[in-house]
C-alpha cells in the first residue's frame, strides 16, 4: 500500500477559520433563496441540514483512530480537519435557523437526527466508518472544486451570504481532502473496502439526495408547482452541478486512487487570496 501522509496534502496544512455569518443581514432571506428556484434551494437546504450531524460523525470517525495516528504532519492535518468540520456544522447550523423559520419541514427533520447517525455508525466497524467518511469527502471535494471553478453555479446561489458560506466551506473541503483517506491509509485501512463503500455510495448517493429533494418540495406546500418544480428539476439535472458528477466520483473506485491525483492546487490558491488574501472578500467574516 503506498502511503502519502508524510506531505502536508496539496493545499498545506487546512486553516480553522472562526467564522461568523451574516445570514438574513441587512435584508431578510427569501423563502426561495438561490434566485427563485423551488428546487435548487431544497436541495441546498437539505444538504444545509445534512452538514451539521453528518460532520459530527466524520469527526467521530476519525477521532476513533486519534491514537494510532504516530505521524506529526498528520497529526496537525487531523486537528485541523476536526477545527474545520465543527465551524462548518456551527455555521451552516446558524443558516439552517433562518432557512427552518421560512419553513423547511423535511431539512429541519433531517437536521435533528444526529442520535439515528451516531446509532447507525455504531452498527459500523471502525474502519469502514473512517471509509464511509473518506468516500464522503471525496464527494465533498468534487462538489466543491465544482463551486469553485464554475461562474454558472457562482450565479445559482444568488443569496450572496449563502454564496460566501458556500465558498468557505468549499475551500476548506479542497484544503483537508486528502485527509480522511491518509488516516484511513496510515491506519492500514484495507483498500477492498475503501473501493467497496464508495461503489455503494456511488449507486445510492444521487438516488437518494433526488428521492430527499422531491420528498422535502412534497413537504412544502408553497412549493407545489409542478410545471415549475418539473423545469427546475431538467435543470437542474442538465446543468453544472450533477452533468458528469458520477464520472469524477467514479475515480475513487480505481485501485491505489489518491484525492490528491486530482490537481486542485491552483484553484484552492486563487480562492485562498479571493476570500482571505489581504483584499480577502470573507475577512470581516472571520471573528
Ligand atoms: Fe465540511
Ligand atoms: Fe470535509
Amino acid at each position: 500500500m503506498t502511503s502519502s501522509v508524510q506531505h502536508t496534502g496539496a493545499g498545506g496544512y487546512p486553516k480553522v477559520r472562526r467564522m461568523k455569518f451574516r445570514f438574513g443581514e441587512p435584508e431578510p432571506m427569501t423563502k426561495y433563496y438561490a434566485g427563485d428556484d423551488i428546487v435548487l434551494s431544497h436541495l441546498v437546504a437539505l444538504l444545509s441540514a445534512a452538514f451539521p450531524p453528518g460532520e459530527e460523525s466524520f469527526i467521530r470517525s476519525v477521532r476513533r483512530f486519534a491514537d494510532q495516528i504516530t505521524d506529526p504532519v498528520l497529526k496537525k492535518r487531523v486537528a485541523a480537519f476536526i477545527g474545520q468540520e465543527a465551524v462548518h456544522g456551527q455555521q451552516h447550523g446558524r443558516l439552517n435557523e433562518q432557512l427552518f423559520a421560512l419553513g423547511y419541514p423535511l431539512p429541519r427533520f433531517v437536521s435533528e437526527r444526529g442520535e439515528l447517525v451516531q446509532r447507525a455508525e455504531r452498527l459500523a466497524s471502525p474502519a469502514a466508518h473512517l471509509a464511509i467518511t473518506a468516500a464522503a469527502e471525496h464527494y465533498t471535494a468534487v462538489l466543491a472544486a465544482r463551486v469553485l471553478s464554475s461562474a454558472e453555479i457562482q450565479e445559482l446561489a444568488a443569496d450572496p451570504e449563502v454564496r460566501n458560506l458556500l465558498n468557505w466551506h468549499a475551500l476548506e473541503e479542497l484544503e483537508h481532502k486528502s485527509v480522511a483517506f491518509d488516516v484511513y491509509r496510515s491506519v492500514g485501512g484495507p483498500e477492498w473496502l475503501r473501493i467497496a463503500i464508495m461503489s455503494v455510495l456511488h449507486a445510492f448517493t444521487i438516488p437518494v439526495v433526488g428521492l430527499g429533494v422531491f420528498a422535502s418540495i412534497i413537504a412544502d406546500p408553497p412549493a407545489w408547482r409542478p410545471i415549475t418544480v418539473a423545469r427546475q428539476s431538467y435543470r437542474l439535472i442538465r446543468g453544472p452541478i450533477v452533468r458528469g458528477l458520477l464520472g469524477e466520483i467514479q475515480v475513487y473506485l480505481k485501485p491505489g486512487f489518491h484525492p490528491d491525483d486530482v490537481d486542485t492546487a491552483a484553484l484552492l490558491r486563487q480562492w485562498q487570496i479571493e476570500l482571505f488574501g489581504a483584499e480577502g472578500a470573507l475577512v470581516d467574516r472571520v471573528r
